[in-house]
């Protein structure tokens, strides 16, 4: 049976700041859905990762369906409704259009789709991250789908021996989807010439090259882009299948253990390491670190099972406090070179005013 699997997400208010949503958010949220998806979905499975509601559909529409994305848009604007009548901070924050226009792409919210024939058995990951942004999710992915270091499937597997096809895009042209796709390993050095730029080259989607078979797909918005100014980071998602013809889900996660530097954090306007984290936690120091969590799964006929929370194992505990002590030793050069992000990336325009009336004071010495 073909199934679809759609995640769509959005902050739209929390509680205490950027920190998480309230409980009462998230369950008008829920019942908003469950009201409203009669002969849309097969199932659905709602949680939130930092200031972040995600929304996991199974269904048989097909990626970007109008009614659906339609469905999801209309449970974020009532859920904006609780939060303005609880008073939460940034209520609405994420939806950037006053009217749903057919595809929830572009208005705020992210989204990462995927069709495939389901196997007899089909695990897959879901990923969800906060104060970071979409390409947070180049270097773990790069790792797990072309480096035997981290996947040795690559050289042990002959189902992964021909490899993947990596569509890329480039994020920073916004006149439509600029993509590019390479094949690993033969093209393995443009595609790490693209990825090392996390901010311009986002990893969109993969597939196997043997099967042609989806294997990950990636949230690839990036919201000053939509709202021509900085409203918060992109918080990404993602989904990735898993076993068979695919990495193994460890090998997904084994880069995961590097907790490598990021865009993001305090003011989306850092750079900062990714801290794998437990589902449903929310920030903290330094309103993050940039955290991500993973929600394991099979789906079968169109159902899922209960989550297995990935990143919650007494191995990750060794890696959060490596990612702790990165955070700090870091946060130690305050804004100091490459410890705060590039102009263009920063995400209040105060600057930008600051540096208009600096410029003019500048002289130049005759
Ligand atoms: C980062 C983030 C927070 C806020 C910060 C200030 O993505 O969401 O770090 O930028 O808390 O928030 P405002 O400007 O809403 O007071
Ligand atoms: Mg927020
Ligand atoms: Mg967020």
């Amino acid at each position: 049976m073909k199934t679809t699997l759609s995640i769509i997400k959005a902050d739209i208010g929390s509680i205490g700041g950027h920190i998480k949503p309230s409980q009462q958010l998230i369950e008008r949220v829920r019942e908003f859905v469950q009201k409203n998806s009669k002969d849309l979905i097969n199932d659905l499975y709602v949680s939130h990762t930092g200031d972040d509601i995600a929304l996991l559909f199974s269904h048989q529409k097909g990626t970007g369906n109008e009614a659906l994305h339609k469905m999801a848009w209309e449970a974020f604007v009532a859920g904006t409704e609780t939060a303005k009548e609880q008073g939460l901070y940034g209520a609405g924050q994420d939806l950037l259009k006053d009217a749903f226009s057919g595809n929830v792409k572009g208005m705020g919210p992210a989204v990462a789709e995927m069709e495939f024939e389901e196997r007899p058995n089909e695990p897959f990951l879901f990923f969800a991250a906060d104060k970071t942004d979409p390409g947070a999710y180049n270097l773990p992915l790069y790792l797990a789908f072309t480096d035997p270091m981290f996947c040795p499937g690559l050289m042990l597997s002959p189902a992964m021996a021909q490899g993947f096809t990596f569509t890329i895009m480039d994020v920073e042209y916004t006149e439509g989807d600029k993509i590019i796709e390479l094949n690993a390993p033969e093209d393995l050095y443009d595609i790490a010439a693209l990825l090392r730029d996390n901010e311009r080259f986002v990893v969109e989607s993969i597939r196997s090259r043997s099967t042609g078979d989806i294997a990950a797909a990636v949230s690839t918005s990036r919201l000053h882009n939509i709202a021509g100014k900085y409203t918060g980071k992109d918080d990404p998602v993602q989904l990735v299948r898993v076993q068979g013809s695919f990495p193994a889900t460890g090998e997904i996660l084994s880069p995961y253990s590097i907790g490598h530097y990021v865009a993001g954090f305090m003011r989306g306007s850092h750079t900062g390491p990714l801290m794998p984290v437990t589902i449903n936690s929310s920030v903290s120091y330094f309103d993050g670190p940039p955290i991500v969590a993973c929600h394991a799964f099979c789906v079968h006929n169109g159902k899922f099972t209960e989550a297995a929370d990935a990143f919650d194992h007494p191995f990750w505990d060794y890696i959060r406090e490596k990612v702790s002590r990165k955070s700090v030793e870091l946060r130690e050069q305050g804004f100091s070179g490459i410890a705060m992000l590039n102009y263009s990336e920063l995400e209040y325009g105060g600057i930008v005013e600051k540096m208009k009336r600096l410029d003019k004071q500048f002289k130049v010495r005759k």
